[in-house]
Order: structure tokens, then sequence, then C-alpha cells
């Protein structure tokens, strides 16, 4: 079902949500803040998914001033935008990934899928008439940045780094679970994860965005739900099995520990940036030293999967023992054999363990 304008029949033509684009607009009391509006929706339980009512979203998406440019990706731009004096962002998606968009808004207005560690989805928009169309996310808007950004700018202590990795495996392993029951949430499988694609809150947790990618399974159904984009994840950090084009797609599972290799990667970006013994190393890509910037499918393939290559783990980690736990988890999280690789689960367990050695709270 369409997410955000159920009536209409998706159709492979020509799209048919521009014929209603100057429907009303709802009327959003003023002094209302954009937390009220989604958790009055949640209480409320107003019925499609998890998301605020359709006409509050058009709303809101048709009062935010975009403030300014922040970033640039493959399906289109992020802005930092301002709805009535809260900063939101607003990733506008060129037409031609109007796919990226309906996958994104469908997975983030999944019932169950809001989670302190997964972007805050406000709204989703179409604007424009006949063949000119532009598809709009608007989501909570993280100053701090991407992963990516954070780890070029920051050094970490080893709380700092806990902070960054527990939350991240939190949000994926919400991402992952399979709640069960009617009103329950099918597992999610990312598919894109990478240090760019999640991002840092102020209070130095995580969250993971860009759900574009994402495959959805339902053990009702048995059912793999692929997205019909042609759009595939960011080559760098393609576990051997995609590169290798092994990967069974009809088995959710090779999807699930497809992500934990990515992820154990994301941990090797993280762990570098933690001083220990006076020590740091400089912020890297995964395979820096090993291919070039924007890597082709025949590099990354030479590396990860002929001679079986992985980053380095450096000699120091081993003697702190939180850095020496770290470079273990990330190689069984990177394991060859995907069957052998950790589950979110198994990590997110070790790493809450290893903030209870480290005496801090969450
Ligand atoms: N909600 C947000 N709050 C703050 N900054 C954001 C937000 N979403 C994205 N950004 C910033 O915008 C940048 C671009 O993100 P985007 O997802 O468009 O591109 P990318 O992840 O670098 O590349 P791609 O996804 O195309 O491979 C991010 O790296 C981040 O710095
Ligand atoms: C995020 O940035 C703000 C403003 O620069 C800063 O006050 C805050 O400490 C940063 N958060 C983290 C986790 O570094
Ligand atoms: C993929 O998995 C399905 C379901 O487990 C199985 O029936 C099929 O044979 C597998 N295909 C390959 C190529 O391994
Ligand atoms: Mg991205």
């Amino acid at each position: 079902s369409f997410p955000l304008h159920g009536r209409y029949k998706r159709q492979t033509s020509r799209p048919p949500y521009s014929i209603d684009l100057e429907q009303d607009e709802t009327y959003i009391p003023p002094g209302e803040t954009l937390k009220d509006l989604i958790e009055h929706s949640r209480s409320a339980g107003s019925g499609s998914g998890s998301g605020l009512p359709l006409l509050v979203q058009r709303t809101i998406a048709k009062q935010i001033q975009m403030v300014k440019q922040i970033g640039k990706g493959r399906y289109g731009e992020v802005w930092m935008g301002r709805w009535r004096g809260e900063r939101v962002a607003v990733k506008v998606f060129f037409t031609t990934e109007e796919e990226s968009w309906f996958r994104e808004t469908e997975i983030y207005q999944t019932f169950l899928m809001r989670h302190d560690n997964i972007l805050g989805f406000i709204a989703a928009d179409i604007k424009g008439t006949g063949s000119w169309t532009q598809l709009y996310l608007i989501t909570d808007y993280h100053e701090n940045g991407s992963l990516y950004d954070y780890l070029k700018s920051n050094t970490l202590d080893v709380s700092a780094l806990l902070k960054l990795a527990y939350s991240s495996i939190s949000g994926l392993c919400h991402l992952h679970t399979e709640i069960y029951g009617t009103q329950g949430k099918p597992a999610i499988a990312h598919r894109d994860l990478k240090s760019k694609n999640i991002l840092v809150k102020k209070n130095g947790f995580c969250c993971i965005a860009d759900l574009g990618l994402a495959v959805k399974f339902n053990s009702d159904t048995n059912e793999v739900d692929i997205p019909p984009n042609l759009r595939v994840g960011t080559k760098r950090y393609m576990p051997p099995e995609v590169l290798d084009e092994a990967l069974n797609t009809s088995t959710f599972q090779s999807f699930i520990m497809a992500d934990m290799y990515s992820f154990g990667l994301i941990l090797w970006e993280v762990v570098r940036r933690c001083t220990s013994g006076g020590v740091v190393e400089e912020h890297q890509l995964p395979y820096h030293d090993l291919v070039p910037t924007d890597p082709s499918y025949e590099d990354m393939r030479e590396v990860v999967c002929i001679k079986k290559q992985r980053p380095s783990i450096a000699n120091h980690w081993s003697s702190d023992e939180c850095l020496r736990q770290m470079g273990k988890l990330m190689s069984e999280c990177w394991a060859h054999n995907p069957a052998c690789r950790l589950t979110a689960l198994r990590v997110k367990k070790t790493l809450a363990k290893m903030l209870e050695s480290q005496d801090i709270k969450l």
C-alpha cells in the first residue's frame, strides 16, 4: 500500500499523485512543537503506520523554509530547513529517484519503526504538477552531522567510543528484529550501512539514516520484499558475497548478514579515533590503503574476495583491553563466511557488558 496517498493505486506509466496537490492544509495551532505533534499522534494511535496524519505531514512540508544545503548524495540533496523556528533536515530527491523516496517513506512509516537510534521521521510530501515533481522527506536535523563528518574532526575517549558504537548497533538491532503480532514490525535489512549514513546526535549517541534501499521480511508470508529501485549499496562497504554476486536474494538472512559485515567496517573507523596511551590514528575510510577513491567493483573484489584482505588492526589496540575487544568484535563481523558473522543482538550484548565494566550509564 502507498504510505502517503493510500487511496491511489500505483501505476508504472505515470505517477498519479499530482492530482491531489491542491488539497487544503490543516490548521496547526501556534505553540505546537514537532515533538508534541508526533507524540500526540502516537498516543492517539491514529491508524496508518507510525507517522503523523497525511494532511498534517503535507501542511508541515508546505510551511518549511529552506535555509541552506548541507549535503549532496546520489539520489538528491539534503537541506537544513526551519518549521516555525525548529530546525529540520529536508532530503530532496531527484525526480529519477522516485523509488528511493517511496521506499524510504514507506520504511519510516512502518509500524513500530520509531526508535532513539533510528533517524526521526517527520513528514514526506510531493510537490509539483504533471511531469515536474519534487519529492521531499523531512526528518530530525542533527547539527553534528554524519558519523563520517564527526570522526573527521573529533577524537574519542573510551566512553565516547562505546556510546557511538552501542547506540549504532542498538539502532541496527531494532531494524533487524521482527516483532510478531498484528501490530508487529517486519525484520528490516539496511543494505547501505556506512559512516555517512549514520548521524551523531548532540548527546553523543547515533541514529541510523538513509533507508531508501532497505528490504523487509515478514515471517507470516515468508516473503522477501526487495525494493524495485536500481540503486545499489556503496561498493567500499559491500561484503564479499555481494561483490561476488553470490548473495542468495531469496533468503532474507543473507541481507542481515551483509549488514553485519558493513557494520564491522564502521566499527573499525570509529575505533581508530579512540585515543589510547596517547596514540590515535587519523580518520580513514575502510580499505583506504588498498583501493583508489571511488573504487570499481573489480578493485573491491580483488581485495575483499580474492586476496581476502580486511582493514588492519593497529598493534597498539592490543595493549588496551577495550580496544582489543573491539578489534575482536569487528573481525567477527567482517568474517568471509556470512554464517560465521555475529548478529546485531550479539554485538549489542557484548558492547552493553563493556559499557557496564567501564561504569558508563546510558
Ligand atoms: N538529518 C540530518 N541532519 C544533519 N545532517 C544530515 C542529515 N541527513 C544528512 N545529513 C548530512 O548530509 C550529508 C549528505 O547525506 P546524503 O545521504 O545525501 O549523502 P551520502 O550519504 O554522503 O551519500 P549517498 O547516500 O548518496 O551514498 C551527510 O553526510 C550528512 O553530513
Ligand atoms: C555537537 O555540536 C554542538 C555544537 O557544536 C556541541 O555543543 C556538542 O557538544 C556536539 N556534540 C557532540 C556529541 O560532540
Ligand atoms: C536460495 O535460497 C532458497 C531458499 O532457501 C533455495 O531454495 C535456493 O536453492 C537458494 N539458491 C541458491 C542459488 O543457492
Ligand atoms: Mg547517505
